[in-house]
């Protein structure tokens, strides 16, 4: 087995969401086997941390400020990438965020915003930045799904119905650049401490009840993700599309 199979010396990474939590993990673990990164949000100074530790690791790296969910804005974040970096070889959309209320309770404004981060944003990045791909015949998208596009949870109404919608998503993303060169495939996370899940992080009991639920008996720690990032972006997945990878101490095995 050669290390250049989980090399990604020359190539340029694009992560969403990546100027904190999952997303800062997985910019810093695609930067550690070699990859130049699109460090993307929209706190400036969040980014501009994101990036320097990323230029410490020896590898290149940029901010830029857009919201994933205005297809503009979108369009603006990736010329600017391609007019920074000349390309983008691999894809991760992980911008998310949520709002945990009861279905009777559950605000259609807050059911928009939660379906059009970790949702809807997810096609409108990939529909700017997948052509590129397909004109050279080789790329990477991974989408950032969650344990819960596979299960359900109470208070969790739009968050799973967006992260089920993205199991899907990359299926028939899957389907049809197939042909292309262009894989896509899902990863999907249990409970990690970032600022996302702080509320259900100081909640004892909530806290107690994923701890439970998991056979390994606890959270996961930000660098674990780091191994699945890799290999779903590295070379030694390349004969791997359109699948889910479940990261979550056992929960789903029950
Ligand atoms: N943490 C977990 O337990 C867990 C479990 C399963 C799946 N996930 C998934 O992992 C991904 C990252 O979550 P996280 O826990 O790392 O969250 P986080 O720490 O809150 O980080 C969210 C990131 O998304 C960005 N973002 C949010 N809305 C955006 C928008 N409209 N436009 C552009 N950027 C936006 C944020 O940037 P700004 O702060 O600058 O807005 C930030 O960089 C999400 O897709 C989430 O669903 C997380």
């Amino acid at each position: 087995m050669s290390f250049e199979l989980f090399s990604l010396k020359e190539k340029i990474s694009m992560i969403t969401g990546s100027s904190k939590g999952l997303g800062r993990s997985a910019a810093l673990a695609l930067a550690k086997v070699g990859s130049d990164i699109a460090v993307c949000g929209r706190n400036q100074t969040d980014i501009d941390t994101v990036v320097l530790e990323i230029e410490a690791l020896g590898r290149n790296a940029s901010g830029f400020v857009f919201d994933v969910t205005q297809k503009e804005s979108v369009r603006q974040g990736v010329d600017a990438i391609m007019a920074h970096f000349g390309r983008i070889d691999i894809l991760l959309n992980n911008a998310g965020t949520n709002h945990r209320v009861p279905v009777l309770e559950y605000p259609e404004e807050q059911w928009d915003r939660i379906i059009a981060t970790n949702l809807k944003a997810y096609y409108l990045v990939a529909q700017a930045v997948v052509p590129q791909m397909i004109t050279r015949g080789y790329g990477k998208v991974i989408n950032m799904g969650s344990i819960l596009g596979h299960i359900g949870l109470p208070n969790q109404l739009a968050y799973a119905s967006a992260k089920g919608g993205v199991e899907q998503m990359t299926k028939v993303m899957a389907l049809e650049w197939a042909k292309s060169g262009v894989r896509v495939n899902t990863i999907a996370p249990t409970y990690f401490e970032t600022d996302m899940v702080s509320q259900i992080r100081n909640d004892k009991e909530r806290f107690a009840f994923i701890n439970d639920r998991t056979p390994m008996g606890r959270w996961g720690q930000l660098e674990e993700i780091e191994g699945v990032v890799i290999f779903l972006a590295t070379p030694a997945s390349d004969f791997i599309t359109g699948q889910s990878v479940i990261i979550d101490g056992g929960w789903t095995a029950w």
